[in-house]
């Protein structure tokens, strides 16, 4: 089975809102993001809004054929923006307004009873809905009570650790993506992916989806977005078809 690849812009308002003004825009990226084979564009809409903004949601769910994949937290304010823009899907994190980016899972065990009602509800109006989470089994079940269609697994974590640590990490990865697959879940992953990392991730069949972004803008200032996203399809790919590839870190 083929792997899909979400393109995060966020840095790409980033870098705009340095100077103010309209330079670089989010949904020129998205649209060169879709010429060079990415699957959905994901944006997280802070409450602090300090990358992506709420006219660059309603441009990128207006302008860009690609699904929006829209991160945002649980809360009241962005429950009506999801309603009112309706993107493809919701992938719910948790936040903070001190955290330089996404620092950890969402708590699905702690906040089910929160997280149920909210879930249902953009659901119920046709959103797919994700909760981004550590790789941890009563997390995958929490998230199958609450009765999300996916779960995306934190791969920070994995990314900075090396040698045995690493290797521990990788395995609490396949683990989880095999047991939320076995619970009907669509298993999605994402954070600090790169070129050297990616090919073990993408490996993992039970992964189908993964979400990347601040590596590939930084490498695009260097050779250009459609080539950096071009290179890391072609490790997602070759790796998703080497033989006895999976289940290695
Ligand atoms: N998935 C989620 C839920 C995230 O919060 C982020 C970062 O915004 C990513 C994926 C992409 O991570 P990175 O920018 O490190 O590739």
């Amino acid at each position: 089975m083929t792997i899909r690849l979400g393109i995060n812009i966020d840095h790409v308002a980033t870098l705009r809102n340095a100077r103010g003004g309209e330079h670089p825009c989010p949904v020129r990226a998205a649209m060169i993001a879709q010429s060079a084979g990415a699957d959905s564009i994901t944006a997280h809409l802070r409450e602090d809004r300090r990358h992506i903004r709420d006219h660059d949601i309603d441009r990128l769910r207006a302008e860009v054929p690609l699904p929006l994949n829209l991160e945002m937290a649980m809360t009241g304010e962005m429950m009506d923006i999801a309603l009112r823009v309706k993107p493809h899907a919701v992938c719910i994190v948790p936040e903070r307004r001190e955290e330089l980016t996404t620092e950890g899972g969402l708590d699905a065990v702690k906040y089910q009873k929160q997280l149920r009602p909210f879930v249902h509800k953009l659901q119920e109006s046709g959103i797919r809905v994700s909760l981004f989470i550590e790789p941890m089994h009563e997390q995958l079940h929490a998230a199958k009570h609450i009765g999300a269609r996916a779960v995306e697994l934190h791969t920070g974590r994995y990314c900075h650790l090396l040698g045995k640590a690493r290797a521990d990490e990788f395995a609490k990865i396949s683990e989880a993506a095999i047991l939320g697959h076995a619970l009907g879940l669509e298993v999605h992953a994402g954070h600090g992916l790169n070129y050297e990392n990616v090919g073990a991730i993408a490996a993992i069949p039970e992964i189908i989806e993964l979400n990347i972004g601040h590596f590939l803008m930084g490498e695009s200032l260097f050779t250009g977005l459609a080539d950096a996203i071009h290179q890391m399809r072609k490790k997602m790919d070759d790796a998703r078809k080497k033989p006895g590839s999976a289940r290695q870190a």
